[in-house]
């Protein structure tokens, strides 16, 4: 099945972002992964719109942004008018998700929601059909580097079920400790989009991972 990398920029060296995002510009990558954190939603603060708007220049890559903050509602317009082409929110940080998923697609983004390790994907049912992506999350989202749970294979397999018995036309992405080793079997449990942090930003030579993964 054929995927595509989603390198996360947290895991670059944040003084020299620009180097980071003209690597993945010129790499076989079609998404560049954004993580915002609000340091409430997640133990970790990260980075926000300003920073989404000052390296939309240096690309036309999709940023794919994931939003780890609570309430998202309240800046679904600042990461559109950041730059942000697909927008995910998390489905443990929104009292109504259902619309949360039409103001972004309202907003003219892409709409996706992310779910936790510990949050079953039946819990997406009844939105299944409104969405462009659903995140898998494969670690407890907040940092990058860690190791990944191998229960989502199992998750994703019941997604990807989910999906064909709905009619759905979703993408599905994991996101946390994807690697050189897991990726070829992680996209063969039905996973469009693979983000990849620390095994890209973190190798000796990221755009070689990149195209390693990619294939
Ligand atoms: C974790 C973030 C991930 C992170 C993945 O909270 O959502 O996108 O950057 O990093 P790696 O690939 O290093 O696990
Ligand atoms: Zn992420």
């Amino acid at each position: 099945m054929a995927h595509l990398i989603a390198p996360s920029l947290l895991s670059a060296d944040f003084a020299r972002l620009a180097q980071a995002v003209e690597l993945v510009h010129h790499s076989p990558a079609p998404w560049l992964h954004l993580d915002v954190m609000d340091g409430l939603f997640v133990p970790n603060i990260s980075f926000g719109p300003p920073v989404i708007k000052a390296i939309r220049p240096l690309t036309n890559k999709v940023f794919d942004v994931h939003l780890m903050i609570m309430d998202p509602d309240r800046y679904i317009g600042a990461f559109r008018d950041a730059g942000a082409d697909r927008l995910s929110v998390h489905l443990e940080a929104c009292t109504h998700l259902h619309r949360t998923i039409q103001a972004i697609k309202a907003a003219g983004m892409k709409a996706g929601v992310a779910i936790n390790p510990h949050t079953p994907v039946h819990l997406l049912t009844e939105v299944l059909t409104d969405l462009d992506q659903v995140i898998v999350m494969s670690v407890n989202p907040g940092f990058g580097g860690q190791r990944f749970i191998p229960g989502t294979y199992r998750k994703l397999n019941a997604l990807a079920e989910m999906r064909q018995v709905h009619g759905a036309t979703l993408q599905i992405e994991v996101d946390g400790g994807v690697s050189l080793e897991n990726y070829a079997e992680i996209a063969d449990h039905g996973a469009d989009a693979l983000v990849a942090g620390n095994s890209v930003f973190g190798a000796p030579d990221p755009a070689a991972a990149i195209r390693s993964m990619s294939a």
